[in-house]
């Protein structure tokens, strides 16, 4: 039986009041909102010294060697701290009620997170536009930068010159390699391996749909524009998405279920691999499209729910052509498109293969502008921090 005492002052309402129960603790924060941790969730976050490591921080608890039933023998909020004293080796964890707050699971804290994730309502919102040099040397730029990346998907750059396009991805994170090379050129080639090196239109697509994992950012950098077309189509793939869930629930639920055969091969390379257009991750929440007519391959699905599949296609591809949700751009020579591959679809109308019209293009991952933006906010938002 649990025989913790919450010691609580009583007389102030101010402070928050640990009330222990069998399974878990209760914190009554001073607003009156109610955070339930389950014992064995705070032995298992216990951050002391033998539990973690020094100076990485990383965990050294070995989880088999964790009580599997932890008992509190008390619990007590002070100093700013809950402090718990265990059953097990006189094993005491002391946790900083900030922290604690910041990791409340009740269902509507559990939302408030997951809503940078959630799909926006309405279509592409227009990209922000901000100067290489400036960027190039300021720790603020780039992090109001990226931060467009981040929420938007995708983020504009002017005055770049010709060959800095890995200085761009320097900034950061790292450039990931394919077939196509570090960086590749798109423009209108003799013999095109693809139909990106010619002058055709290119429909709302995601690159490299293919791979696994799929690269997870892709830049675009225009050296030279032709005057005759050739306009860079950007679309958001998990609005369309949400305009396809509310319009025709079921084609959303065969896109979300269905695996997709993409293939692309050339004289080097052979890249297959099959998914769905519209990966969900936990709770539904929009993970990934992928969606790139180019290197689909032929359904492999039973005769019974290919029609309906190829039907949601269609839908999908139709709804990606609607103006309200596309946003158009000529670059100018200089111009760079940073976007997230996962969310992103982008484009281009058609132009005149013998117009000079000449874009690079390099690949690169979330996880590595995730990480810069996460240092940069640490110094920016909290200059104390160091
Ligand atoms: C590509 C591509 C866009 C463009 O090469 O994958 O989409 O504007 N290019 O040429
Ligand atoms: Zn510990
Ligand atoms: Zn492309």
């Amino acid at each position: 039986m649990h025989i913790g005492v919450a010691r609580a002052p009583a007389a102030s309402t101010e402070m928050p009041i640990a009330v222990p129960a069998i399974d878990e603790l209760v914190i009554r924060w001073s607003g009156g909102h109610r955070s339930r941790y389950r014992w064995r969730w705070l032995r298992d976050c216990c951050p002391c010294d033998h539990c973690v490591g020094d100076g990485s921080g990383q965990r050294l608890a070995d989880l088999r060697r964790l009580p599997s039933e932890p008992r509190a023998v008390s619990s007590a909020i002070t100093g700013g701290q809950l402090l718990v004293r265990w059953d097990d080796d006189d094993h005491v964890s002391r946790f900083d009620l900030d922290w604690l707050a910041a990791r409340c699971c009740c269902s509507s804290h559990l939302d408030d997170r997951a809503g940078g994730r959630r799909a926006p309502a309405g279509g592409t919102r227009c990209p922000e536009v901000a100067d290489w040099s400036v960027v190039a040397s300021s720790d603020r730029a780039l992090a109001w930068w990226l931060e467009a990346v981040a929420a938007d998907g995708w983020a504009r750059l002017r005055g770049v010159p010709a060959g800095q396009l890995s200085a761009v991805v320097d900034r950061f994170g790292y450039i990931r390699e394919t077939n196509y090379g570090r960086v590749f050129d798109v423009r209108a080639e003799v013999d095109p391996a693809n139909l990106a090196f010619t002058g055709l239109a290119l429909g709302p697509h995601t690159d490299n749909p293919y791979r696994r994992p799929v690269p997870t950012l892709q830049l675009l950098h225009c050296l030279a524009s032709s005057a005759d077309g050739g306009q860079s189509i950007m679309v958001d793939g998990f609005a369309a998405a949400a305009v396809l869930r509310t319009e025709r629930p079921e084609a959303f639920a065969q896109l979300a279920t269905w695996p997709v055969p993409w293939r692309y091969a050339d004289g080097s390379v052979d890249l297959a691999t099959e998914a769905p257009v519209i990966e969900l991750g936990s709770g539904g929440t929009m993970v990934a499209i992928r969606f790139n007519e180019r290197s689909r391959g032929p359904l492999r699905l039973d005769p019974d729910v290919v029609d309906d599949h190829l039907l949601a296609l269609r839908r999908f591809a139709s709804i990606l052509d609607r103006p309200e949700l596309q946003v158009r751009t000529t670059l100018a020579p200089g111009d760079l498109l940073l976007f997230d591959n996962r969310r992103m679809l982008h484009g281009r109308t058609a132009y005149s293969s013998t117009g000079g019209r000449h874009l690079q293009g390099c690949y690169a991952d979330r996880d590595g502008l995730d990480s810069k933006l996460a240092v940069l906010r640490r110094h920016i938002l909290e200059p104390h921090h160091d």
